[in-house]
């Protein structure tokens, strides 16, 4: 199957805003400064955030890592209601490079049930400037927001979205192959929160993006209809059932585990599933020549991906990983600035 959807610096810090009529603009009044999805943020807002993070690891890697910033003196509560190394330690170090200070919130007294995520909202609002939050419904993060005005809401993973992982993954892209504008970038396996992201952030920078699939476990509808609006330059959306057929022509083939956090109970259905979509030596040498390996991590070698490429010369999977640092960064200052 392939199915196509026509869907098609620089700059400074600039404040993030929604552009046009998204989930946050119906959920936040004017003036609110979240990040909860790529969809509401705009293709240039996008390219200031890639350049901001850019910026921040040079300067860091010439000894600028604690630096004054509009986040100097705040406070940020990291609230996971899910398992987190990468994201949880680089917004940690995010946050005190900017000058920030970071709460742990203990997940079972903000999201347990306690009391509803909209009064921990709007608790949190009279002490702290902004909340990341990794949970499992995307809703969840929209009460946040709707609740609490004055709060920053950041997305650090639903089950729906992954947006601060596909900022990372567009960083490391432009660092090794320089204008994305007409690549193509092949996703192989779960259409989900990753995949969503990454669709969405590499179609805004005007990447063609191939998605391989097996049946009934494609990008969501509603992704596939976005790509239309979000993209630039002409690029595409495309969805396969045949991983060797979507990687041709890509220069970048990415990954992601077969069963997602919260999915536990479905892994042997989809251990069958997922059989073969296992990106190994035979699918990389369907791609570009040299094309380019990724994945957000934890990956399991032997399942979706063979050791050997996960660990080969052509993986930048811990370029993502350090990336993730320098892009929420960025996001932070944005949304501070
Ligand atoms: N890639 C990623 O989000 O990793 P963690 O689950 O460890 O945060
Ligand atoms: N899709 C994975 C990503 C982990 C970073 C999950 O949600 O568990």
């Amino acid at each position: 199957m392939s199915r196509t959807t026509s869907a098609g610096t620089g700059a400074r810090v600039q404040p993030l805003k929604a552009a046009r009529p998204t989930r946050a603009d119906r959920t936040q009044p004017p003036g609110a400064r979240s990040f909860l999805s790529l969809a509401d943020v705009t293709p240039e807002e996008l390219d200031a955030c890639l350049a901001e993070a850019a910026r921040l690891k040079q300067a860091r890697a010439a000894g600028r890592r604690r630096v004054e910033t509009p986040l100097s003196g705040r406070h940020v509560a990291l609230l996971f209601d899910k398992p987190s190394l990468r994201t949880r330690v680089t917004f940690e170090v995010a946050v005190r490079e900017l000058g920030g200070e970071p709460i742990h919130v203990p997940s079972d007294v903000a999201l347990g049930g306690r009391e509803s995520a909209a009064d921990v909202a709007r608790n949190l609002e009279r002490w702290v400037d902004a909340v990341v939050i990794r949970t499992f419904a995307q809703q969840v993060l929209e009460e946040f927001a709707s609740a609490a005005p004055r709060l920053r809401v950041v997305n650090a993973l639903t089950d729906e979205e992954h947006p601060c992982q596909a900022v990372a993954d567009l960083l490391t892209l432009q660092e090794r192959l320089g204008t994305l504008t007409g690549r193509t970038i092949a996703y192989v396996g779960d259409g989900n929160n990753v995949a969503t992201s990454l669709a969405q952030a590499a179609v805004m920078s005007g990447m063609h993006v191939h998605l391989a699939s097996p049946e009934g476990y494609a990008l969501p509808d509603r992704v596939q209809a976005q790509g239309a609006r979000l993209s630039r330059h002409g690029a595409t959306l495309r969805l396969f059932t045949d991983a060797k057929v979507a990687v041709k022509g890509a220069c970048a083939v990415y990954t992601d585990v077969w069963t997602s956090m919260g999915q536990e109970h479905e892994s042997r259905r989809r251990e069958r599933a997922f059989a073969g979509y296992q990106v190994n030596e035979a699918l990389m040498a369907r791609a570009e020549p040299g094309a380019l390996f990724m994945h957000c991590l934890p990956a399991h070698r032997g399942e979706e991906v063979s050791a050997g490429v996960l660990d080969g010369p052509t993986s930048v999977v811990f370029d993502q990983a350090e990336n993730r640092l320098h892009a929420q960064k960025a996001i932070l200052s944005m949304l501070f600035a």
